[in-house]
């Protein structure tokens, strides 16, 4: 029970990783706002901590809107009474070649992944004056390693890299805490999504090319990385600051020649 009496806010948190990791966080004692674009999949992730005795409400955003994640975060206080922790996960992926990909596309991805993350943290920073607290971002090994044909949502990952590591220097004396988190491949609806195009074979030969690739030989759960969040999360992790921690199985330390 790390959390017991805190607030949380996770968003993404109607599917996959930002699911698994409200869920875990609730588990611990914490109330949790479930936020997401999608009401639908919001209202399961709540129903499902309920089920469990936990504590959790849904309220909509869209994080490329700075003024949705301000009013959202001034929801999130309003019932929760504090802002403890922020674990700022939205994200999408968007794979094509760059020379193909619209202007459109480009800015969308930018301004989900990476603006979506800025203003997730401005708005926690100011919620949590005075009184502290802790902001996990999810960024990706894609932030650290290339993969063909994602390069604007590498930038993402980079950049959430490079913002955790000058942010937490404002952060620190206001005693927020700011790490990311870099996941490798995690079975999720977005990982599902990215195969969709595939056929079995294919699907089964791109799953297989990812075991191979690790040196644990699978592919990672949400619950993997939303132990690692809480971890970043928790006073266990009380000087752990500014850096990118990776759960990937050791797909980034196995390079192969
Ligand atoms: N699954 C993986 O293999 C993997 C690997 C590395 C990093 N990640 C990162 O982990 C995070 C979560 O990924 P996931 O696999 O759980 O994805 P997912 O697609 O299962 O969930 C993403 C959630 O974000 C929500 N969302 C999308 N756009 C939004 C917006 N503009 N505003 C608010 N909510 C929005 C979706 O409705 C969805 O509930 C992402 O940042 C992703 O880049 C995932």
């Amino acid at each position: 029970m790390r959390f017991a009496g805190k607030g949380v806010i996770v968003t993404g948190a109607a599917s996959g990783i930002g699911r698994a990791t409200a869920r875990a966080f609730a588990a611990e004692g914490a109330r949790v706002t479930v936020a997401d674009l999608d009401p639908v999949g919001g209202e399961e992730t709540v129903a499902q901590i309920a089920a469990a005795g936990g504590t959790a409400r849904f309220l909509p955003v869209d994080v490329a809107s700075g003024a949705q994640v301000g009013e959202m975060v001034a929801q999130a206080v309003a019932w929760m009474g504090a802002l403890d922790v922020m674990h700022s996960n939205v994200g999408i992926d968007h794979y094509q070649p760059l020379v193909e990909m619209s202007d459109a596309d480009i800015q969308r991805v930018l301004g989900v992944n990476l603006a979506g993350m800025i203003f997730c943290a401005k708005y926690a920073l100011r919620a949590m004056e005075g009184r502290g607290g802790a902001i996990v971002l999810t960024s990706s090994v894609q932030g650290l390693i290339g993969l063909p044909h994602c390069a604007v949502y590498a930038a993402t990952k980079a950049g959430i890299i490079g913002f955790t590591r000058t942010l937490s220097i404002e952060a620190g004396p206001r005693g927020v805490r700011v790490n990311a988190v870099c996941p490798g491949t995690i079975d999720t609806p977005m990982l599902a999504a990215a195969m969709k195009d595939l056929n079995l074979e294919g699907r089964e030969q791109f799953l297989e090319s990812v075991r191979g690739g690790n040196p644990l030989h699978r592919i990672g759960t949400p619950e993997e990385i939303a132990a690692t969040v809480l971890f970043l999360a928790s006073d266990q992790a009380s000087y752990i600051h500014g850096t990118a921690v990776v759960a990937d199985g050791g797909y980034v330390a196995w390079k192969k020649f």
